[in-house]
């Protein structure tokens, strides 16, 4: 079994490739299909996703994708299972599979995520339908005096007990936390929440003896916050990104997929770019990928608009993305890819 998880994990970090997120729960995508237009209903949703996944060439660049517990169980207009159509592209499918998040008590804009209960038999569930890895997402916020240590603790907690879960149900889990870009905060201030949140997250991963081999980490690159008047560059973000993933995360760590949290697209590339090169001549470990859902989706979606005369260009520019991101991926993105393109 460890064997297995360990190639399914390297397979998902396979180079120049990385993750497409198409998890967002009902709610969130009825929210992007609004700012586009669209109807959200549980077809429009399962076209729209079936326009993404079968772009030509996708799984040149895309290892997997992370599905919805809907999406998991829907068909191909063809009557296909999804994750049987992104199987046969040689695309891993995964699930998301934490069950949202609630206010923790006590702890004013800090918040813990939920879904431990009956896990092991949902994830049992999901590996029958052919996921092979899952995502849990939990959620910090800068602000004042936050987050607390109790946030951090609770959520590294959820996140280990996930972790172990999954390699004991046979799924790789992506441990992803998320410290969020919102705020005016410096970028020194988002690099110290982060490297908060990695202490406490691998501390949490190796008491509860999580293999550190069988996992991939999905972290947010170190940012300024989206209201800071000064706007880090590439560089910095590379710098200040790289110092907290070396100060925090094991060498046996396969790879880590950045997500991308809000940032244009062609940001969220230009930065991935940037970790790379500096990686690179740092020879740092692990291999640093992606794992968007927002800088992958945001172009297609808008194109798209619930259209089917639109679907050719909705997919050249998801494919777009995957190229350039997978670019990125291996130090190799310029911007003026943008434009030849
Ligand atoms: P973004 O890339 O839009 O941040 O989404 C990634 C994700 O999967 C959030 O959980």
């Amino acid at each position: 079994m460890s064997n297995e998880l360990a190639q399914i994990a390297a397979r998902m970090v396979a180079p120049g490739k990385g993750l497409l997120a198409a998890d967002e729960s009902s709610g969130t995508i009825e929210k992007r299909f609004k700012n586009v237009g669209v109807e959200c209903t549980e077809e429009s949703r399962r076209e729209y996703r079936e326009m993404l996944f079968t772009a030509p060439d996708l799984e040149k660049y895309i290892s997997g994708v992370i599905l919805f517990d809907e999406t998991i169980r829907q068909t191909a207009s063809d009557g296909t299972p999804i994750p049987e159509l992104l199987a046969a592209k040689g695309i891993i499918p995964g699930i998301k599979v934490d069950k949202g998040l609630v206010d923790l008590p006590f702890f004013p804009s800090e918040r813990f995520t939920q879904g431990l209960d009956g896990l092991g038999g949902r994830l049992d569930e999901y590996h029958r339908l052919g996921a092979r890895f899952a995502k849990w997402r939990a959620v910090i916020a800068i602000g004042e005096g936050i987050p607390t240590s109790q946030c951090l603790r609770a959520n590294a907690e959820a996140l280990a007990r996930y972790a172990g879960l999954c390699q004991v149900h046979g799924l790789v889990p992506i441990v992803e936390p998320e410290v969020l870009m919102d705020g005016a905060h410096d970028i020194e201030t988002c690099r110290r929440a982060t490297e908060a949140t990695l202490h406490e997250v691998f501390d949490a991963l190796g008491r509860y003896r999580i293999g550190f081999k069988h996992m991939i980490l999905k972290p947010n690159m170190v940012l300024s916050g989206t209201d800071c008047p000064r706007q880090a560059s590439p560089d910095e973000v590379a710098d200040m990104t790289l110092t907290s993933l070396r100060r925090t995360v094991p060498v046996a760590v396969p790879g880590i997929a950045f997500l991308s949290g809000g940032q244009s697209d062609t940001a969220a590339t230009a930065n991935l770019n940037a970790i790379n090169a500096k990686a690179q001549a740092m020879k740092t470990p692990w291999t640093l990928t992606f794992s968007f859902s927002r800088a992958l989706q945001a172009s297609p979606m808008a194109l798209w608009r619930g259209r089917a005369e639109n679907e050719t260009a909705a997919r050249q520019s998801l494919i777009q993305r995957a190229r350039l991101n997978g670019a990125a991926a291996q130090g190799k993105y310029d911007p003026g890819m943008e434009q030849a393109a």
